[in-house]
């Protein structure tokens, strides 16, 4: 990842502003000599100062990190595949065009209207994709940390929250990603611009992790295991660390959620499992509908994907820990 041409370009235009603030330094005329070096000057600087970001950017994109890889086969067991298929409903959004497994993978910026910085795709996950050239380890690897097969950190891919997932959990995704049908193509290598590598400096979209390793689930049925699902499926990302709401600052990213440490006491299981069953509130209202002109289409808040990634007992694990927690003051919305 990196543009040789536009990096060459800023390099140019630094030597040559640079080379003519040296000529103008050299006129007898005193007023056109120091007006020629600040304005030749100024116009080197910027370049400069435009290359040194990028070149950071670039940095940034390709550093390596060097998380262990593990030494481990899945199995492959029809139980794995079928609670690694249930959990991957989580991964549907990015990784397919349409929503539907397969996940075959998707034009990201295309996708979800990204500014155009570069490339970035959700990559092609079945055996048809890049990842049959994986080991089980660098996928879990991938899944937890974010570390690509090459150790670069994967852009956007939620490690933060899937770093949560049991090792049960990850290899049962693992199990379900290779026994999908082989379709769609190889994804092609991420490209970015000189304004992607550029814009790096101000937002950092690198997703790597800390290493994990032995992580296990809580005993099922407990809020403990609540919490390991509401930990899993991400709501902190939306609703802040503490669930106590997000503001909305108006930033690109996941969309801000309302304070669910005051909203969930008040409710009852029924109304719980119905919000996630129908995407609607106990007052009748429903979650917001958002739509991008490039035919995507999700709730503000999307409760049918978590839905699918949870059996109802998990969901009432959730609402049980959800329901035992103490309020707390969150930000005004
Ligand atoms: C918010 C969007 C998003 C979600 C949700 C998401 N991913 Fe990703 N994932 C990405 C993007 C974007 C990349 C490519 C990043 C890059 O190339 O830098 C990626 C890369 C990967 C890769 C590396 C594959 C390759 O060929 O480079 C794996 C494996 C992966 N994701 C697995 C998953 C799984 C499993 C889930 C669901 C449990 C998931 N992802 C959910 C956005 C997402
Ligand atoms: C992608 C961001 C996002 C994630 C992830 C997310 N939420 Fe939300 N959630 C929202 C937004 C935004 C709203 C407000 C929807 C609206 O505009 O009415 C909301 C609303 C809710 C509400 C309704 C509250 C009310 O009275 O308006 C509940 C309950 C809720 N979320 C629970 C959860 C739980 C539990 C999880 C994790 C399983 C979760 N959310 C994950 C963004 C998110």
């Amino acid at each position: 990842m990196f543009d040789v041409v536009g990096v060459l370009v800023l390099f140019a235009l630094v030597a040559l502003f640079g080379f003519l603030a040296t000529r103008a330094w050299k006129l007898k005329n005193g007023l056109l000599r120091w007006g020629g070096v600040v304005m030749t000057g100024l116009l080197a600087v910027i370049p400069a100062a435009l290359l040194v970001l990028a070149l950071r950017g670039f940095y940034l994109l390709n550093q390596r990190f060097d998380n262990p890889v593990a030494d481990i086969r899945v199995a492959g067991t029809p139980e794995q595949i079928a609670r690694g298929q249930q959990l991957a409903h989580l991964c549907t959004s990015c990784h397919t065009t349409n929503g539907q497994f397969p996940l075959s993978g998707t034009n990201f910026v295309a996708k979800f209207e990204m500014p155009p910085l570069g490339t970035l795709y959700g990559p092609n996950l079945t055996p048809g994709g890049n990842i049959a050239d994986w080991s089980d380890g660098q996928l879990i690897r991938a899944i937890r940390e974010g570390v690509h097969k090459d150790g670069r950190s994967l852009l956007v891919m939620p490690a933060d929250t899937l770093r949560n997932l049991s090792d049960d959990d990850v290899q049962a995704l693992v199990a379900f990603l290779r026994s999908q049908p082989a379709s769609g193509e190889p994804t092609p290598a991420n490209h970015f611009s000189l304004l992607g590598a550029i814009f790096m400096n101000l937002s950092d979209f690198r997703t790597v992790q800390p290493p994990v390793a032995g992580v296990s689930a809580p005993p099922p049925g407990t809020d403990e295991y609540g919490k390991y699902m509401v930990d899993v499926l991400g709501c902190r990302s939306c609703h802040g660390e503490q669930l106590e709401g997000k503001a909305d600052t108006g930033q690109p990213g996941p969309p801000p959620g309302p304070n669910l440490t005051h909203i969930i006491p008040q409710w009852t299981e029924d109304q719980f499992m119905t919000f996630f069953n129908t995407g609607q509130l106990p007052d009748g209202s429903s979650v917001p509908i958002l739509t991008l002109s490039s035919g995507f289409s999700s709730p503000r808040m999307p409760w049918d994907e978590m839905r699918a990634s949870a059996t109802d007992d998990e969901l009432k694990a959730m609402y049980a820990y959800l329901h035992g927690l103490p309020p707390v003051d969150g930000p005004a919305q």
